[in-house]
């Protein structure tokens, strides 16, 4: 595409949603967040973000949450093209078009995908030539997710989750998710958590070798075995109901099953592509989520298309 093109028709980036097969968490920092060890594995339900020139800069949603998107500058895409913009000193002339598929507010870092997303449609709109290094950089500022957005497959995030370390997998691992009604705000899982764990004494987190293990030789028996996720009490906490999917979706055939990040999806590890229709279908048809959705991982980082 040349530069005239992009320019007219305008840069959509695809994006990926994420789960987190071990999220290990530890004390709260001074500046408020948490240190932690989080895996993270790209998920095959994507985002779409446009990114088209404009008077100024405005956003719009379109797909079955788009009501839940705030189309304010609080976005993470408006925030990622404006933070672009003033690094280059471009004026942030852009429409940024939103097509949603990731669940919104879900633990699966959709708005964190659009954030990444919109960063790299923006750069090539208008042509920045920022390096792979400054893009990371703008992302660990509008978030701890964003980074690992940009970059998809497979990683260990440490610090508060933005300092990434690529992990191997050694296969095609298959999910099922089951959406819930309504968000949870990862701020208030934290404080949960915070407050479930209050007087303590919590390790420093840090990556089980068996689950590396686990994802290296893409035996999803194995990785079932080592999913593990700090914040799902706090999520249980928050939400009980939750307990009610996750025993569903284990009890039709899951070989392991876990909260989502800070949820209220939640994650269940199948061993094929069969398995997880029947898991989708019994989780639907359980009455105990919004819907069902299956997806292959690990899956490429935010691509222009
Ligand atoms: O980095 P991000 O903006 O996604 O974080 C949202 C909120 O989640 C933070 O304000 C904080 O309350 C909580 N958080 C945390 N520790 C982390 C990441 C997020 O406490 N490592």
């Amino acid at each position: 595409m040349t530069r005239a093109d992009t320019g007219t028709r305008g840069v959509t980036v695809r994006v990926p949603a994420k789960v987190n097969v071990q999220l290990a968490v530890g004390a709260a920092r001074p500046d408020g967040f948490h240190d932690l060890a989080n895996v993270f594995l790209a998920v095959g339900l994507y985002d779409e973000v446009t990114a088209a020139p404009a008077d100024e800069l405005t956003i719009t949603c379109s797909g079955p949450d788009a009501a839940q998107v705030p189309l304010d500058r609080g976005n993470l895409a408006a925030r990622a093209a404006l933070a672009l913009a003033e690094r280059y000193g471009i004026e942030p002339a852009v429409h940024l078009h939103i097509a949603k598929d990731i669940p919104v507010a879900g633990g699966m870092a959709g708005g964190s995908a659009d954030g990444a997303a919109a960063l790299l449609a923006c750069d090539a709109l208008w042509s920045t030539g920022a390096s792979r290094e400054e893009l990371l950089e703008i992302c660990a500022e509008l978030g701890s997710d964003v980074p690992f957005s940009l970059i998809g497959g497979a990683a260990l995030g440490t610090g508060r989750g933005e300092l990434l370390t690529p992990v191997a997998t050694g296969g095609t691992f298959h999910w099922v998710f089951a959406l819930a009604d309504g968000g949870l705000s990862t701020p208030v899982v934290f404080g949960e958590f915070d407050r479930l764990t209050a007087g303590t004494d919590l390790p420093v987190p840090a990556a089980a070798p068996a689950l590396l293990d686990a994802l290296a030789s893409g035996d999803p028996a194995a990785l079932a075995k080592t999913l593990s996720n700090d914040l799902q009490a706090a999520a249980l906490s928050l939400r009980p109901s939750l307990a009610a999917t996750l025993a569903a979706g284990t009890g039709a055939g899951a070989l392991g099953a876990l909260v989502s990040g800070s949820g209220p999806t939640t994650a269940f590890l199948v061993p094929d592509e069969s398995t997880a229709h029947r898991v989708a279908a019994a989780l639907t048809a359980s009455g105990t989520c919004r819907t069902a959705r299956t997806a292959l991982s690990p899956a490429a980082g935010a691509t222009v298309v």
